[in-house]
């Protein structure tokens, strides 16, 4: 049996080309993100029980706050919640200038989410799941968080801030 040669328009051709080429393009761009410029996609961090996850004395967020883990670097418990008010707790947190803050988000009762104005924090904040995400704060300034899912009738009020001095 002899090899048949198949052919291909070149119209054809040219576009599997294109493809090919932008398909490496887009594995280099994400590459390059992720490796060269420290873009992280925001994942689930852990589980916990959002039924106990605000009261159990062992869970961080029964005494939500910032945490120094070494000089400049802290850890944020955040809650997130709508019950018995839309908030966040805490409502504020100053840290330095220059500070490597990681965020741990997580809700008691329903979705919510957690944007901090002028960075690349933007995650959703899941009942029974913990959000988690780094942020380095170089400039100093008042930077707000606001909550950018629908989680009820206080939704437009659930609001916060990062101060750094
Ligand atoms: Cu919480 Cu919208």
């Amino acid at each position: 049996m002899s090899a048949q040669k198949i052919h291909v328009d070149s119209y054809e051709r040219n576009w599997m080309i294109i493809s090919f080429v932008l398909l490496v393009v887009f594995a280099l761009a994400v590459s390059v993100a992720a490796f060269g410029l420290g873009i992280q996609v925001p994942a689930p961090e852990q589980r916990v029980d959002p039924r106990t996850v605000a009261t159990d004395p062992n869970s961080p967020w029964s005494n939500p706050g910032l945490r120094e883990v070494s000089a400049g670097v802290y850890d944020a418990y955040i809650l997130a919640r709508a019950v018995p008010n839309w908030e966040y707790l805490p409502k504020e947190i100053t840290i330095p200038v220059g500070s490597k803050v990681t965020f741990y988000v997580t809700s008691p009762d329903v979705q919510h989410g957690f944007k901090i104005q002028d960075t690349n924090a933007n995650f959703m904040v899941l009942p029974g799941q913990v959000s988690k995400l780094t942020i380095t704060f170089s400039k100093a300034g008042t930077y707000n968080f606001i909550c950018t899912e629908f989680c009820g009738s206080g939704h437009g009020v659930m609001y916060g801030a990062v101060i750094v001095k």
